[in-house]
């Protein structure tokens, strides 16, 4: 039988101390020089402190032109480059009480906010169909651009090695660059970038066989891929399907699925949360958890790749069972430990049996005004603001204050977009 305080070890031969994972989750806390700080090194020792098996940084960006928020972390430094000292702290942090450090790896393509990209560079030139014109029109690269951006990740892999990172993860899924060249909605390329499955998916594989040709054999490769786009005409299950076959192939150590993009951010549930809002806490809570579990479960048919399932998990039941029917490997956990840093030591001790989430709670209510509005402006909004209660505990937790359960949404929404606003104007 095997449960969340058992050991884990990955084929690259690293071993995870128990089977729980802090899943990435970008914090906004670089200043201009898009660096590591001081506040990431506390946020992640406190992370690392909870007791989680792997740590896992939000959006580390590889192409300082395509950041997801003008608060990211991007690598530009050369393996020797002296910013590294920021880099290793961070590293060190994450490894506290013998954790292992993950830097997840990303390039935000269409989805780079128009404060820090009016034109960022994408597959095709489609544009992000969110209300708020908070994107700019995209610009369809170049093949000399796509060999940069795939040197850019496999550079980054280099720089997080000699950094002391136990290993990276690619960030292909919620519809960053290079989930974007995976899906058909936004990839229509004609060349051989675009069309056929092995086409979009050629980036995501290229970078993979690199960076497993070129690092050192105990170096951790990850891929974070979405099961589906859950949007018409996306991305499909069963081409999710062949391309972790693909990854297996490759020697990829670690598979987290997750799902969904900006336009549908299936990742987070949204609309479950609205469920269960409206249920309390009824027993569709239980059924609920940890909603790629089907998806996990058809990967298992088909690939023996390590598996770790990311998006609702929040009992010690649930995890278990996950673990036990052999659906997934690792748990991945991202929300609540917004609220509590050392979830996992608590959770694994049994000194409590759920998890707080707090993701019951809606920005402007249910019905008309929540997630599942029709009116596609609220719906937006809403998903915004709920993001803005996890974005403003990390950076309590950054800045060594407790987490603050109790907040209004909108409030937390204005000071984000007035955080990201500064940022963005000191980026410049
Ligand atoms: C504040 C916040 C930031 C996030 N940032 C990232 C990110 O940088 N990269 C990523 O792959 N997923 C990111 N996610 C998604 C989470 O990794 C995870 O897939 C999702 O929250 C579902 O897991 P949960 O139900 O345990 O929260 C973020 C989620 C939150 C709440």
């Amino acid at each position: 039988m095997t449960t969340i305080e058992d050991r884990f070890r990955l084929p690259c031969g690293v071993s995870l101390k128990n089977r729980i994972a802090k899943a990435a989750m970008t914090e906004h806390q670089a200043d201009a020089d898009l660096l590591p700080n001081d506040r990431h090194v506390t946020l992640y020792k406190r992370w690392a402190e909870g007791g989680a098996g792997l740590l896992i940084t939000g959006n580390v960006i590889v192409d300082r032109r395509h950041l997801e928020h003008p608060g990211n972390i991007a690598i530009s430094s050369k393996p020797g480059d002296p910013t590294l000292k920021w880099f290793r702290a961070l590293a060190q942090a994450m490894q506290t009480g013998g954790c292992r450090a993950i830097a997840q790896l990303s390039h935000a393509g269409r989805q780079t906010p128009k404060v820090v990209n009016p034109a960022p560079l994408a597959p095709s030139g489609i544009k992000v169909a969110l209300p708020g014109e908070q994107f700019g029109q995209p610009r369809s690269m170049t093949s000399a651009q796509i060999d940069d951006m795939m040197g850019r990740f496999v550079q980054a892999a280099h720089v997080c090695s000699e950094a002391g990172f136990n290993g990276v993860q690619i960030h292909a899924a919620h519809g960053y660059l290079l989930s974007s060249f995976i899906s058909p909605l936004t990839n229509k390329r004609s060349d051989r970038y675009g069309g056929r499955l092995e086409n979009r998916a050629r980036p995501l594989l290229h970078i993979c066989e690199r960076i497993r040709a070129e690092l050192p054999e105990d170096f951790i490769l990850s891929v974070k891929l979405n099961s589906s786009d859950f949007q018409k005409g996306g991305l499909t299950t069963e081409e999710s399907l062949q391309i972790i076959e693909w990854l297996e192939d490759r020697g990829v150590d670690l598979l987290e699925i997750s799902g969904g993009s900006y336009e549908q951010p299936a990742m987070m549930d949204l609309e479950g949360m609205e469920k269960r809002y409206e249920e309390g806490k009824a027993e569709s809570t239980k059924k609920r958890e940890a909603y790629f579990l089907e998806f996990a479960r058809a990967v298992r048919e088909r690939s023996a790749i390590p598996l770790m399932v990311t998006g609702g998990f929040r009992t010690a039941e649930g995890m278990n069972e996950a673990l036990n029917t052999d659906a997934c490997d690792v748990i991945g956990l991202a929300r609540p430990l917004c609220v509590m840093p050392d979830a996992p030591h608590k959770i694994i001790d049994g000194e409590i049996a759920e998890l707080p989430s707090y993701d019951k709670t809606l920005a402007l209510g249910p019905g008309l005004f929540g997630p599942r509005s029709p009116i596609k402006f609220l719906k937006a909004l809403n998903g915004f603001a709920i993001m803005a209660f996890f974005y403003e505990n990390i950076d309590r937790l950054a800045n060594d204050l407790e987490p603050q359960t109790e907040m209004g949404l909108l409030g937390a929404f204005l000071k984000g977009q007035r955080r990201m606003a500064k940022k963005a104007r000191n980026l410049n």
